[in-house]
């Protein structure tokens, strides 16, 4: 076969849009990559956050991995270990994991009687009722939607963030579109392909800040709560995705997992990207327990933390700086899990049949903070 050269280009934007990230690339073997493919796109991946791979339909679980670990040689395990035997995780119901390739995760809509070794599998979509304190009206279900979760992939207890991840179309249900709402008092709202994966940067997160936040958030860390997935269990998000409602119902401490103090993740609020070396405000906002202050105080008022990461994080969200991605079945797409906050998106019927691989893996090393250092 012929080799041919990769070709990229932007990913198209919305008319209003200012998304200034992502491309597409198209001829690329995965199954055989070569070492100077592959650097042309690990050279997309930090310069431009999301990268799509198309026509990738045949790509195996293992060629999957395979690439995915190719960012980072030394990781291994999936990136939320095995922190998904948690029952009372909400990570729990969302993925199933492929016997033969445990760092793959699959996740979708509808019933498969076989599927890469799993059988009889029910794969439900998150929808936002389930995890939202307040849900848009039964009436509208089907023709609105929300931000299930804006987040980074990440066990953030424990274990380092992946540096990628990498989520394969293997069935999208057929191009229905739906509104997005904000409910948040804004009145924005978003027109998105149904099951789209909305992708906000980090980098453009912390350029819209004030100068004077801009230095805080160069300075200041957030503490994550220990086993944040069962912690965070019992509470409810926002409307717009961004972050938890504040009403004292986490889990104690006592009643989770063991604890190791050691595991305990305090991350700086800014991770620097390894190829450009910008800043990128990135912060998992539902896991969050406390604010280290830079004059050395910790602030422990979890609906003032929350509040804080809400205001600094929320300007980035709106609709002009949203990457929907507009799946088509054989996308593989790539993003710098520690450059930008990604959401599910979508209110399905179970008939819609949706079926997506997901890998990540935990990073060898620690993020990249604003000094240099690995945290
Ligand atoms: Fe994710």
């Amino acid at each position: 076969m012929a080799v041919k050269t990769l070709e990229i280009k932007p990913l198209g934007g919305l008319p209003n849009s200012k998304v200034d990230f992502g491309v597409e690339i198209e001829n690329a073997d995965v199954e055989n990559l070569t070492d100077s493919d592959f650097e042309v796109i690990r050279d997309a991946l930090y310069n431009s956050h999301v990268v799509v791979l198309k026509n990738q339909a045949g790509v195996s679980p293992k060629a999957q991995y395979e690439l995915t670990k190719q960012f980072d040689p030394a990781s291994d395990n999936y990136g939320h270990g095995k922190t998904l035997d948690a029952k009372r995780s909400v990570l729990h119901p969302d993925l199933k994991t492929i016997p033969h390739q445990p760092q793959v995760q699959v996740i979708g809509n509808g019933f498969y009687e076989e599927y890469e070794g799993l059988k009889n599998i029910t794969l439900v979509h998150p929808h936002h009722k389930k995890f939202h304190k307040e849900a848009i009206p039964e009436e509208d279900d089907l023709a609105a939607t929300r931000f299930f979760r804006w987040h980074i992939d990440a066990a953030l207890y424990a274990l380092n963030p992946p540096k990628v991840t990498s989520l394969m179309a293997v069935k999208v249900p057929a191009g229905r579109r739906q509104t997005l709402r904000y409910d948040d008092g804004t009145g924005e709202e978003l027109d998105v392909p149904l099951g789209t994966t909305a992708f906000v940067s980090g980098q453009n997160m912390y350029n819209l800040l004030s100068e004077e936040d801009k230095e805080f958030v160069r300075t200041a860390k957030v503490e994550y709560a220990p086993h944040p997935y069962v912690w965070m269990s019992p509470a409810k998000s926002r409307s717009d995705g961004l972050g938890m409602v504040s009403e004292g119902v986490e889990l104690p401490l006592s009643d989770l997992p063991p604890i190791n103090e050691k595991n305990i993740k305090i991350l700086p609020m800014c991770w620097k990207n390894p190829v450009t070396g910008n800043l990128a405000l990135q912060i998992h906002p539902s896991a969050i327990k406390a604010i280290h202050l830079p004059n050395g105080e910790v602030m422990t008022d979890l609906k003032e933390v929350r509040d804080l990461v809400h205001r600094l994080q929320r300007p980035a969200i709106s609709p002009e700086y949203v990457y929907p991605h507009d799946w088509v079945e054989g996308d593989l797409v790539l993003f710098n899990n520690q450059g930008v906050l990604h959401s599910v998106v979508g209110a399905f019927s179970p008939e819609e049949k949706r079926l997506f691989r997901q890998c990540n893996m935990a990073s060898s090393e620690g993020v990249m903070g604003p000094d240099g250092k690995l945290y």
